[in-house]
C-alpha cells in the first residue's frame, strides 16, 4: 500500500517551530507508545539544538508494557529524559513535573550561580498530529492554572500557561510532521489512525494488521473475537465477519465491515495492549 500525505505547509510549520524554540528551555515531545519510532518527528533533533529533551510515551495504556520498557531504555541511552503517560486518564501526568526538574537541573544550577533565582523554566509540547498533545496539555495544566497573557518582548504574541512557580508552558503545542518517506512508518500510522481513512483501503490495511498480529501476538485476535486461530489472514477476517454478523444484502460476508471492526477494536485497545514496533 502506498501513502500520499505530504502536507504543503511543512516549510512554514518548520519556521514557526524554530521561532518558538528560541523561547523555551525544554522540549517535551509526545510520541505514541505503540509506535515510539514511527510517531517521532525526524527533524526535531536538528531543530532542538542543545535544548533539554523530554520524550513522553503517551497512550501507554494501549501499548505492550514490556516493549514500552525497551523503548524507555533505548531513548534514555540516547540522552532523553522519558516518562510514560496516559493523558486520557491522567496516569503519570503529574510525575512529568519531576522529569522537567531533572531535565533542567543544569540550567537551574547555571541560573543560580549567576544570581538568577526563581526564573521559571519554559517548556513547549511538540508532536505529530493525534499523539495526544491537546489531551496532555489539558491534563497537565488542569483548570486551576492561570494563563499569563502576552508579555512584552520575547514572548510577544505567545500565551503561556503558568503551571506553578517553576514552570511555564507555551499554551499551543508545536505540530510536527512524521517521517514522510518511509512506507513502513506510513503503515503503522495508518494502523493507529493518524492518517485520514480515505487515504488507504481498509480491507488491505486490516489484512496487513492481521498478519502482524499473527506474527507478534498470535493469541490475541482469536481470544478477543472468540474465533479459531487461523494461519491465513483472509480466513481470519472471514471468521471475524461471521462472529460479528457482518453480512451483505445477499447474505455474503461483508469483509470491509469486519475490517472496520478490527481496525477500530485495535485502535481502542480492545484486542489488548499491543506495540507495533520494537527498538532495533
Ligand atoms: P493532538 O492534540 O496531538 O492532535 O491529539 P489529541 O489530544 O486531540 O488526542 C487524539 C486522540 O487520542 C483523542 O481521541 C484522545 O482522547 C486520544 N488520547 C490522547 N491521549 C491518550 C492516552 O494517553 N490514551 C488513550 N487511550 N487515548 C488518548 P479521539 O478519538 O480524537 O477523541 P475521544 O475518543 O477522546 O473523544
Amino acid at each position: 500500500m502506498e501513502f500520499q500525505w505530504y502536507p504543503g505547509h511543512m516549510t512554514k510549520a518548520r519556521r514557526a517551530m524554530q521561532e518558538d524554540l528560541k523561547l523555551i528551555d525544554v522540549i517535551i515531545e509526545l510520541v505514541d507508545a505503540r509506535i515510539p519510532y514511527s510517531s517521532k518527528n525526524p527533524d526535531i533533533d536538528a531543530l532542538a539544538n542543545g535544548k533539554s529533551r523530554i520524550l513522553l510515551l503517551n497512550k501507554s495504556d494501549l501499548a505492550d508494557d514490556a516493549v514500552t520498557q525497551e523503548w524507555v531504555r533505548e531513548y534514555e541511552e540516547k540522552g532523553y529524559f522519558t516518562a510514560l503517560v496516559n493523558s486520557k486518564s491522567g496516569k503519570g501526568v503529574r510525575e512529568v513535573h519531576q522529569v522537567i526538574q531533572k531535565a533542567c537541573k543544569e540550567k537551574i544550577e547555571r541560573d543560580r550561580k549567576r544570581g538568577i533565582l526563581n526564573r521559571p523554566i519554559r517548556a513547549m509540547i511538540v508532536g505529530i498530529p493525534n499523539v495526544g498533545k491537546s489531551t496532555f496539555i489539558n491534563s497537565f495544566a488542569g483548570k486551576a492554572c492561570a494563563r499569563t497573557g502576552n508579555k512584552p518582548g520575547v514572548t510577544k504574541g505567545k500565551q503561556w500557561i503558568r503551571l506553578n512557580k517553576n514552570v511555564e508552558l507555551l499554551d499551543t503545542p508545536g505540530i510536527l510532521w512524521p517521517k514522510f518517506d518511509d512506507q513502513a512508518v506510513g503503515l503503522r500510522l495508518a494502523y493507529i489512525g493518524s492518517i485520514k481513512d480515505e487515504l488507504y483501503n481498509i480491507y488491505e490495511l486490516s489484512i496487513l494488521l492481521l498478519k502482524f498480529l499473527q506474527e507478534s501476538y498470535p493469541d490475541k485476535v482469536a481470544a478477543f473475537y472468540q474465533t479459531e486461530q487461523a494461519k491465513d489472514e483472509i480466513r481470519q477476517l472471514e471468521q471475524i465477519a461471521g462472529r460479528r454478523g457482518c453480512l451483505k444484502a445477499g447474505g455474503e460476508l461483508d469483509l470491509d465491515k469486519a475490517a472496520r471492526y478490527l481496525i477500530d477494536d485495535f485502535r481502542n485497545g480492545k484486542i489488548g495492549k499491543i506495540s507495533l514496533e520494537r527498538p532495533e
